[in-house]
């Protein structure tokens, strides 16, 4: 789901990532900066979950159709109670058994665009085939072309919630079944990865009646202000390669942090990580510099936490990070950093290193559906500082990546993006208040399968294991986030395959009315 810390410009791009969205990088002109950060709060600039598979042969022509569902803007008290707005939702029919017995699979759209393609590929669809199910997917409000508001103004981001989000579920699945005449015995499942994958399990808990059960991918039950734990799983990640590059690492990270201190070392790091502006320049405002700090832990994160997984995007592995980091021919641990961060501006296509926090706001305060933050940067950032936390935070000098970039940081973005009132007692409230709502680790819930993979940073906060038969889990060992959710493929680990055998096993006991699978 969602990392947090790269500068915003390329932050955003890497923001937009955590839910159903794809970009496919070409090589097209390096000509941009990115303020915004390609890897933002875990989550890239199209979303969390990227494109099904790199396969383009599996791409199907035509697409499905955009259709519109006429949902509520409001689905709690009076305000605007009549208010209706449009939101988008794909089908495919193709493996319908079309009976009384017939199972409904719902794909549950997240912090980014709705991909087309998750409704051809990826392991739902082979279990859709193999089930005869009818498959929908619904965007999220606020993110893709699901647009509830005119604009994105804080005022009207108060509709932007999980709870709205779970009601446009159910909403949809009530108008649904009568439309396409289900009978009272068709199950609904839903699906979901990363914020998603939390999405499906609380709408099985809130909506029992309507939805039998959930495939819940990567999900975060957990709301947390101070996520640290998250760099605890990247360092994880990073030293299955060796213990040598995480060492590289940090001592990278400790060297920028001397060549901060004098002048020469300033412009050694404008040549070496290619800053848009001089470090010189920006070494005073503490802001710059956590930004600048949380751009380069985030080349790491986002690799991790997409590692070898079959998204078109995915383009470097923790190997090709840690190749770099431990090459001695290449120069001091610092310099191999800035051959990473070289690898990750190539691959982002940005021509500088874009680190300054008031351009970064200033992008972020943009409000109109045309600007770039509102791709969902700005969505997914304001879910953060209104519900969920999830900062990914370094706040120890003698550790790998630092202390530049604590929790402080992150709240100081929600303030001066959205309002001042989103200070640190709101966010302690906030999150709270979720994690009361939902359960948190704790949810209360029947025929929902949490999967989550070691790789992935956010397995930190999701379910992993559990001694109640009623939450079973899959934790698959080497993979990282939404693993599981994207097409085969021929490389996959065995241990990979193992869990969508699993996973197929135990929706045939949802479908078929057995037991629950003890985990
Ligand atoms: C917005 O995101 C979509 C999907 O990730 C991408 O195709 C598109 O280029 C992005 N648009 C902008 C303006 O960044
Ligand atoms: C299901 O079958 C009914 C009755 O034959 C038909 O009217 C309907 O169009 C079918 N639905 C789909 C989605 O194929
Ligand atoms: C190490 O880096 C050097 C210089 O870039 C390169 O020629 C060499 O192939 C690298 N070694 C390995 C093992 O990748
Ligand atoms: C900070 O990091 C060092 C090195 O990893 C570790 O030994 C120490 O326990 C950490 N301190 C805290 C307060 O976590
Ligand atoms: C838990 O879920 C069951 C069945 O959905 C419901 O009846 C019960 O009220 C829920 N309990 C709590 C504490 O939410």
């Amino acid at each position: 789901m969602v990392t947090v810390g790269v500068p915003i410009s390329s932050r955003l791009a890497y923001l937009l990532r955590l839910s159903v969205v794809l970009i496919l990088f070409s090589f097209a002109s390096i000509d941009k900066a990115n303020a915004l950060g390609r890897f933002r709060n875990g989550r890239y600039d199209d979303g969390f979950l990227g494109e099904p598979s790199k396969f383009e042969s599996l791409r199907r022509k035509p697409e499905p159709e955009d259709k519109w569902f006429v949902q509520k803007l409001n689905h709690f008290g009076e305000k605007n109670k009549d208010a209706t707005w449009k939101q988008r939702y794909f089908v495919n029919d193709e493996f319908y058994r079309n009976d009384s017995t017939a199972p409904v699979f719902l794909m549950i759209g997240g912090e980014g665009e709705a991909s087309k393609r998750w409704m051809s590929e990826g392991a739902w669809i082979k279990y859709a085939e193999h089930f005869g199910a009818l498959c929908f997917q619904l965007e999220h409000r606020f993110y893709g072309k699901s647009h509830p508001t005119s604009d994105l103004s804080t005022k009207n981001l108060l509709y932007l919630t999980s709870e709205q989000a779970l009601e446009d579920l159910a909403n949809f699945i009530r108008s649904m079944k009568v439309e396409y005449k289900m009978d009272a015995n068709q199950k609904w499942i839903v699906f979901g990865g990363s914020y998603p994958g939390s999405l499906a399990a609380w709408a099985r808990e809130k909506f029992p009646d309507l939805i039998h059960g959930a495939i819940s991918s990567s999900g975060p039950l957990l709301a947390k202000v101070d996520f640290k734990e998250y760099f605890e799983v990247v360092k994880a990640s990073l030293a299955t390669y060796s213990a040598e590059c995480l060492e590289a690492v940090g001592r990278a990270f400790a060297q920028v942090e001397i060549l901060t201190r004098h002048m020469i070392g300033q412009r050694n790091l404008d040549e070496k990580f290619k800053t848009c502006t001089p470090i010189k320049d920006s070494i005073d405002n503490p802001l710059d510099m956590s930004n600048f700090f949380e751009t380069l832990a985030g080349n790491f994160a986002g690799v991790v936490q997409y590692n070898k997984d079959n998204r078109p995007s995915a383009k470097y592995t923790i190997d090709d990070l840690c190749n770099v980091m431990v090459n001695t021919t290449i120069g001091p641990p610092v310099t191999r950093l800035g051959v990473v961060n070289d690898m990750l501006l190539i691959e982002s296509k940005e021509k500088c290193l874009d680190y300054k926090y008031d351009k970064m706001i200033a992008e972020m305060k943009e409000t109109s559906w045309e600007a770039k933050a509102c791709n969902g940067s700005r969505q997914w950032t304001y879910q953060t500082c209104n519900e969920f936390g999830f900062y990914q935070t370094s706040n120890n000098k003698s550790d790998t990546f630092g202390d530049r970039f604590t929790v402080d940081f992150f709240i100081k973005q929600c303030m001066d993006i959205y309002s001042e009132s989103m200070n640190a007692k709101y966010l302690e409230q906030v999150v709270a208040q979720t994690n009361k709502y939902y359960g948190a680790l704790k949810p209360n819930t029947t025929n929902v399968l949490y999967v989550h993979g070691s790789i992935d940073p956010w397995h930190a906060l999701g379910l992993v294991s559990s001694k109640n038969p009623n939450l079973p889990t899959i934790y698959i060992e080497g993979t990282a986030h939404c693993a599981n959710m994207y097409e085969p493929a021929k490389t996959d680990p065995p241990q990979l395959v193992e869990a969508r055998n699993k996973i197929i096993k135990y929706l045939a006991q949802l479908l078929e009315g057995f037991k629950v699978e003890k985990s």
